[in-house]
C-alpha cells in the first residue's frame, strides 16, 4: 500500500481511474503478466482486511498448547488433537483448516496433522511463543484503535504491564511484582536479538561493556558466551536488578557487576569502553531519550568509548510493517515511546554530542536494527 501511495501523480491517477472500474479489472485480470500483479495485490488487500483472525487462529493454537504438542509427539490423528484440545472433532478441524491455510498446521496423507514451517519454526522459539500469549494485553487495547489514537494518555493494558514507562512510580519505587512480567517476557525474547547482536558486532577492540537497562541479564549471558574476554557490568532498575542477580548467578556468572538505579538521573557504573543499550530507547518519548543519551555522551567522553543501540527500527527494508505498524501502535498503547528509524536516532545522537555515527547491517532487521556511536569528531 505504501509502495502504490508513493508512485508519481500519473500512474497514481491511473490506477485510482481503474479502481474506479469494475470492467476494466476483469480485463486486466485476463492478462497473463498483469492479471497475476492484479491477483497479489488483491491478496495483499485482502490479508489487511482479515489480518486480526490469522492472529487469532495463532493465538487459539499456542494457548491450546497445540504448537508445542505437537512437536513434541509429530503427527497426530484429529481426534486425538481435538481430546488434547478439549474442543470437539468439527472445532478442532475447523482450527487446523484454518492453522493449514497459514502455515502453521499440515494434513498428512495418512489423515493425521503436522506442523507446516512456520508453525514448526514459532513451536521452537520460546520468544515467539511468549510474545504470543503476551499478546492478549495488546489485543484488548486495540479493540477500539480509534479510541485508542485519540486518547493522549490512554489507561491501556499495556501501560500496566510496562509499568516502568507510566511516571506512575519512578524506578526507585517499582515492585518485584511490577518488573517481574515484563523482565520474563523480555528474557524470553531476548534470544531473538541477542543472537544478532552478538554475531555481527566485533566485541574484540572492547574491554568492558555496561548493559543500561540490561534486564535480567540474558543479553550479557550471551555476550559472555561469545566474548569471554569482557568484564561485564548491568544497570537497571533496583527490582529488576535485584532479579538480574539471582539469574546471572544461576546462569555461572557470578562475576558480572549488577548495579540498581534510575538510568534518567543515577550514576553508572564506571569503566565501560562500551555501553550498549538494547530495546531500551524505543520506549520512551524524545526528550528523555536525548536527556540519556547526553547523559551516557557524558560518560563516555571521560573515557573514550563507544555506544551501541540494539532495537527494532522503523523504516529498515524488509522491515517496515514491523517498524511502523506493529511496534508503532504496540508503543502508543504502551505509553510515549516510538520505533525510530536510523536517521532520526542519528539525529538524537548528533544532538547528545557523539560525533561519529554509524549503522551496522542487521541480517535480521525484522528482530532488530544496530548503530554504533563515538564521542570522537567527524
Ligand atoms: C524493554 S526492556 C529491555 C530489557 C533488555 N535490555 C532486553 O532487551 O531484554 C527495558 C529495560 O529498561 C529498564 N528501564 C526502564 N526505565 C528505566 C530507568 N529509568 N532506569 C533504569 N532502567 C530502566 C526496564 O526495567 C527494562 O528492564
Amino acid at each position: 500500500m505504501q509502495l502504490l501511495a508513493r508512485r508519481p501523480p500519473l500512474i497514481g491517477s491511473w490506477r485510482d481511474h481503474i479502481l474506479r472500474r469494475p470492467d476494466l479489472q476483469r480485463v486486466l485480470l485476463r492478462l497473463p503478466l498483469v492479471g497475476a500483479l492484479v491477483r497479489r495485490k488483491s491478496r495483499t488487500v485482502f490479508d489487511l482486511l482479515a489480518g486480526f483472525t490469522y492472529s487469532q487462529v495463532l493465538l487459539a493454537s499456542v494457548e491450546l498448547g497445540l504448537l508445542e504438542r505437537l512437536s513434541q509427539s509429530g503427527p497426530l490423528s484429529l481426534r486425538v488433537i481435538a481430546d488434547f484440545c478439549g474442543l470437539s472433532q468439527a472445532r478442532a478441524e475447523l482450527l487446523l483448516e484454518a492453522g493449514a491455510s497459514l502455515d502453521l498446521f499440515s494434513k498428512l496423507r495418512d489423515g493425521r496433522w503436522s506442523l507446516a514451517t512456520s508453525g514448526a519454526v514459532i513451536a521452537a522459539s520460546p520468544a515467539m511463543l511468549a510474545l504470543v500469549r503476551h499478546h492478549r494485553a495488546f489485543y484488548e487495547d486495540l479493540a477500539d484503535p480509534v479510541a485508542l489514537l485519540r486518547a493522549s494518555k490512554p489507561d491501556t493494558k499495556m501501560r500496566a504491564v510496562w509499568a516502568y514507562v507510566d511516571g506512575r512510580g519512578s524506578a526507585h519505587g517499582l515492585s518485584a511484582e511490577q518488573v517481574a512480567g515484563y523482565s520474563d517476557l523480555m528474557e524470553a525474547s531476548q534470544p531473538l536479538v541477542a543472537e544478532e547482536v552478538v554475531s555481527t558486532i566485533d566485541f574484540s577492540p572492547f574491554r568492558c561493556v555496561l548493559d543500561v537497562g540490561g534486564g535480567t541479564g540474558a543479553f550479557l549471558s550471551a555476550l559472555a558466551r561469545r566474548a569471554p574476554h569482557l568484564d561485564l557490568k548491568l544497570f537497571d532498575v533496583p527490582a529488576v536488578a535485584d532479579l538480574a542477580r539471582a539469574r546471572l548467578l544461576a546462569r555461572g556468572l557470578p562475576g558480572v557487576q549488577v548495579a540498581g538505579g534510575d538510568f534518567f538521573v543515577d550514576p553508572l557504573p564506571p569503566g565501560a569502553d562500551l555501553i550498549s543499550l538494547v530495546r531500551v530507547l524505543y520506549d520512551h518519548p524524545d526528550q528523555w531519550v536525548l536527556r540519556l543519551l547526553q547523559r551516557i555522551r557524558a560518560y563516555l567522553a571521560t573515557q573514550g568509548g563507544t555506544l551501541l543501540i540494539a532495537e527494532p527500527m522503523s523504516g529498515l527494508p524488509g522491515a517496515q510493517p514491523v517498524g511502523a505498524a506493529y511496534f508503532g501502535l504496540y508503543l502508543m498503547a504502551m505509553g510515549g515511546g516510538r520505533a525510530r528509524s536510523p536517521e532520526q536516532l542519528r539525529s538524537l545522537l548528533k544532538e547528545a554530542g557523539f560525533g561519529q555515527v554509524h549503522a551496522v547491517r542487521s541480517r535480521l532487521p525484522i528482530q532488530t536494527g544496530l548503530l554504533l556511536a563515538s564521542c570522537k569528531a567527524t
